[in-house]
């Protein structure tokens, strides 16, 4: 099972702040930053940007999780900074085939990961597992932070976990992203999930940025103490 890892989702922090946030990410040993671009086609909504990352990858060593909620993925991978150390997800229900996105990515050095909505079954990524390294599996429906987890994600944790696991694949990871707080973090761990995707409800609401990533840390390393 993998260490437990935390990206927290910079379309939350407050922009007003944000490098004092991502020097308390640095200091902390963040280690992915989750990138939310969104084209509102794919998801009603936009947000960060090709020159947000490009000014990320200029200020800070912490690799990119980029979250693309785009139509059409493939022609628009281009766009974007990324290399090895990063992920880029692409989700499934973004285009009639995703594959040619998810080789992109890989053949730019990054690992690609299939997204796929809170309605799409964990089985659809059984023919993709060539060619991904992880599944950003969604706890709420993508395009807006602050909902509330999806009915039923912990469920698909589990079951893709198993999914993975019988298919060959336990190296596989499992990102969740959606609502990811500190009550429901620990569960997920337990259900199986390895990468945490912290917003609104976490790390990236009130108090210290430090001493929230502390506490999510040790909630995530107890529930793995449970787990094992
Ligand atoms: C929603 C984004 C999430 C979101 C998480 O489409 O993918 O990353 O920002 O934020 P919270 O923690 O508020 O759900
Ligand atoms: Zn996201």
């Amino acid at each position: 099972m993998h260490k437990a890892a935390i990206a927290p989702s910079l379309m939350c922090a407050d922009i007003f702040n944000l490098r004092n946030i991502i020097d308390a990410f640095e200091a902390e040993g963040i280690e992915s930053l989750h990138i939310d671009v969104m084209d509102g086609q794919f998801v009603p909504n936009f947000c960060l940007g090709t020159d947000y990352c490009r000014r990320l990858k200029a200020g800070t060593a912490i690799p990119l999780d980029i979250h693309l909620m785009v139509t059409d993925p493939a022609e628009k991978l281009n766009a974007f900074p990324f290399g090895a150390g990063d992920i880029v997800s692409v989700h499934y229900e973004s285009a009639a085939d995703v594959r040619p996105a998810l080789k992109n990515v890989a053949g730019r050095g990054a690992t690609p990961f299939l997204a796929i909505n809170p309605d799409t079954p964990v089985e659809t990524v059984l023919p993709f597992l060539d060619l991904i390294g992880g599944v950003l599996l969604m706890t709420v429906y993508p395009g807006f932070a602050g909902q509330k987890m999806v009915e039923g994600s912990l469920e698909r944790i589990t079951a893709l976990r198993t999914l993975l696991d019988d298919a060959g694949r336990p190296d596989a990871r499992i990102e969740v992203d959606g609502n990811v707080n500190y009550e429901k973090a620990p569960l997920m761990r337990k259900a199986g999930a390895d990468l945490f995707v912290v917003g609104t409800s976490s790390v990236l609401g009130p108090g210290d940025t430090g001493e929230n990533v502390r506490k999510m840390r040790a909630l995530l390393r107890e529930a793995t103490e449970d787990r094992s």
